[in-house]
């Protein structure tokens, strides 16, 4: 059985997020991320905010914190959905954020959509993951090329982004976002603006037109 440390907390823009280490320790420059979304949903169409792969959830609660929509969360490890309703209940926001604790392509239902998308799936090929040993593995481990928890988030949203939705994708590269433009090709979804933060990683904006 795994031993866990009681959680730790940090200061994330506004919030004060707890983490421990069954989860990936939140990462400061990815509030970039939260504020570009918000930024976002202040156009977007009525509905809530989806966070896929949410961690301990700080990227979607400092999102939608100050707006008052909804969120869901979605992560695969028990802890991250754990930790996500804690940090929601301690930001005052459990009565509108859902957490789902599963596979992307399990746990999203059919039909369902949503106008603001944030995604967070691990993207580092799984032969560089030794390079990270104080990460948990379900956090980084993208696979042979680093795609492929990224190729289900792609495959989610093609079904779940709304007509003129938003999803903001965090990737490595840009070599990661060229590959994720070319998969995109005659998907309905339409690769836009490229941000790069140096060594931490890229943002990556996908709109489907209204
Ligand atoms: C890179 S971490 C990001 C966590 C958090 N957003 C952050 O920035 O710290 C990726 C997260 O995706 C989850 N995950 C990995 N594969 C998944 C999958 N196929 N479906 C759902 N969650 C997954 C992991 O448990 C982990 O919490």
């Amino acid at each position: 059985m795994t031993e866990v440390t009681s959680p730790e907390t940090l200061s994330y823009g506004e919030l004060e997020i707890a983490f421990d280490d069954r989860v990936l320790r939140p990462r400061p420059w990815t509030a970039a991320q939260s504020r570009w979304a918000a930024d976002v949903a202040r156009t977007a169409p009525d509905g809530p905010v989806l966070e896929l792969c949410s961690g301990a959830g700080h990227i979607g609660l400092l999102a939608v914190h100050a707006s008052g929509r909804r969120l869901v969360c979605v992560d695969a490890n028990p802890a991250a959905v754990e930790l996500t309703a804690r940090n929601a209940a301690a930001a005052g926001m459990a009565d509108r954020v859902e957490t789902r604790e599963g596979w992307i392509r399990e746990v999203l239902r059919p039909g369902e959509t949503f106008p603001v998308v944030v995604a967070d799936p691990p993207w580092v090929p799984a032969a560089d993951t030794g390079r990270f040993p104080e990460d948990p593995l379900l956090a980084i481990d993208g696979g042979e090329d680093g795609l492929v928890v990224v190729r289900e988030v792609l495959d989610a949203l093609r079904r779940h982004l709304a007509p003129g939705g938003t999803a903001l994708l965090q990737l490595g590269t840009t070599a990661q976002a060229d590959a994720v433009a070319t998969a995109l090709q005659g998907s309905g979804l339409v690769p836009g603006e490229l941000r790069e933060y140096g060594d931490h990683g890229v943002l990556l904006r996908l709109d489907r037109p209204a």
